[in-house]
């Protein structure tokens, strides 16, 4: 069986994350999202929080599991069994520090190859960052996030009311 890890910091999970997570599975027998458990991130959602969100946004597919992790990918990649990472890239700026994981990864771990699939270019410019800035200025996010993501977000923001309004 393929399996394949996809991690990321998914504070919050975007559309286009899902995006990726379902490509995956066209690619992988199992994709485990790795939700990175930093808090020098300063995350808005715990991570606890950011597993379930994304069990829900991905109860629809088979084959998915989400796994929260600490410390070095390539240690939970080889926890997890598995010897593919995935990563999505929205444009040329991803690059290249995609790149430099890539090749930094690979050289902990050669047998741990990564696997880029390019964002669909309706999300090329979505993240969790700019979802974020939007929701607490009082935006609609609904475009981005899905939807048992949104009002989450708007909490964390006590943005909801405004949010309603519209
Ligand atoms: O969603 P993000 O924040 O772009 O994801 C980055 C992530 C979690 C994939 C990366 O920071 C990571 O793998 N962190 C774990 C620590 C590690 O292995 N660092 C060395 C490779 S950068």
């Amino acid at each position: 069986m393929k399996r394949a890890i996809y991690p990321g910091s998914f504070d919050p999970i975007t559309f286009g994350h899902l995006d990726v997570i379902e490509r995956s599975l066209r690619i992988a027998d199992e994709v485990i999202v790795g939700v990175l458990n930093n808090n020098s991130k300063n995350p808005l959602f715990t991570s606890e929080e950011r597993v379930k969100m994304i069990e829900e946004a991905t109860s629809h597919l088979k084959n998915v599991k989400v796994v929260a992790f600490e410390g070095l990918l390539v240690d939970f990649v080889k926890q997890m069994n598995a010897n593919h990472v995935v990563r999505g890239l929205r444009a040329v700026t991803d690059f290249e520090y995609e790149l430099q994981m890539s090749q930094l990864n690979n050289a902990l771990d050669e047998d741990i190859d990564t696997v880029f699939l390019t964002t669909r270019l309706e999300y090329a410019y979505l993240s969790s960052s700019i979802t974020k800035e939007i929701a607490m200025m009082g935006g609609d996010i609904r475009k981005f996030v899905p939807a048992c993501v949104v009002d989450k977000v708007y909490d964390k923001y006590q943005r909801r009311e405004k949010n309603e309004q519209n």
